[in-house]
């Protein structure tokens, strides 16, 4: 094995890092853009794969009103449970029942969801983390990241769409920090907000690390183009977004 296996993902003091993110504006910017592009509607079942604090959740839930039939949130990291308790009581009107959230490792693949199950997936800067170690070669592979698009295309009925965003190759956290510099001043709690902003880049840290070793996946928007129409995608798109530091990508499941 590599000499740094361990995944920091599950940590609670990692997941929570992560819910600082939802506040900086290249953050809000690429939420709004894949919300533009997800466009999720009345009487909709939806997936938001590798969810953690549930912003994307949040969004789909507010842009609608409330009249989607159900949100299930997946994340591999429990913390993110106490997240969606959360939300069922915050957000208006009450969901009740109708958003969940599953602790799920979706490196193993979706197993938990039965084919056709969602009528549309969304996931936010997650998928690039489906990690496989060959033990035979000694390296990391691609193989879950290919499975869970396979997956991913299962669990969707026909028609459906699957929108999602993952970082471009080589991403520069200085340039995301940078555009968030000016939020921390105008932030009511500036320290909370740097702090939060330095466990990110430290986490940060790890990721391009591991990507440079193979472990996780910033893949050239061709590949991933290319992946999507072999599990048999269609009418895929995609854009830049999060200062130019992720693509997102809308790919439809044929009718
Ligand atoms: C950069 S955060 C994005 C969180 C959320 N989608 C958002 O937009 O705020 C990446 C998320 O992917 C989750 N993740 C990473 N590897 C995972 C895995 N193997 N299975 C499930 N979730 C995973 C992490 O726990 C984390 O919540």
């Amino acid at each position: 094995m590599p000499a740094v296996a361990r995944s920091y993902w599950p940590d609670t003091r990692c997941a929570k890092a992560f819910w600082g993110q939802h506040d900086l504006p290249p953050y809000r910017q690429l939420l709004a853009d894949t919300l533009a592009w997800a466009n999720p509607g009345s009487g909709e079942r939806w997936l938001d794969l590798g969810c953690g604090g549930g912003a994307i959740t949040r969004a789909i839930w507010e842009r609608t009103a409330g009249t989607v039939a159900e949100i299930v949130g997946a994340d591999c990291a429990e913390a993110n449970a106490d997240a969606y308790a959360r939300l069922r009581e915050n957000l208006t009107p009450a969901p009740g029942e109708r958003i969940q959230f599953v602790c799920h490792d979706f490196s193993a693949g979706l197993e938990a969801f039965a084919d056709r199950e969602f009528d549309h997936v969304v996931s936010g800067l997650s998928i690039s983390y489906a990690e496989a170690f060959d033990l035979a070669t000694g390296t990391w592979t691609t193989a879950a990241y290919d499975q869970l698009l396979t997956e991913v295309f299962r669990i969707i009925r026909p028609g459906g769409r699957f929108v999602f965003s993952v970082n471009v190759p080589n991403p520069s956290w200085a340039k995301v920090a940078r555009f968030s510099l000016l939020a921390a001043f105008q932030s009511e709690r500036p320290l909370q907000y740097l702090k939060r902003s330095w466990r990110m880049l430290w986490y940060g840290r790890w990721l391009k690390r591991e990507a440079r070793a193979g472990r996780f996946h910033y893949l050239p928007a061709d590949v991933v183009t290319r992946k999507l129409a072999a599990v048999g995608f269609v009418q895929i798109a995609q854009r830049l977004s999060y200062c130019d530091q992720a693509y997102i990508f809308r790919a439809h499941k044929p009718s």
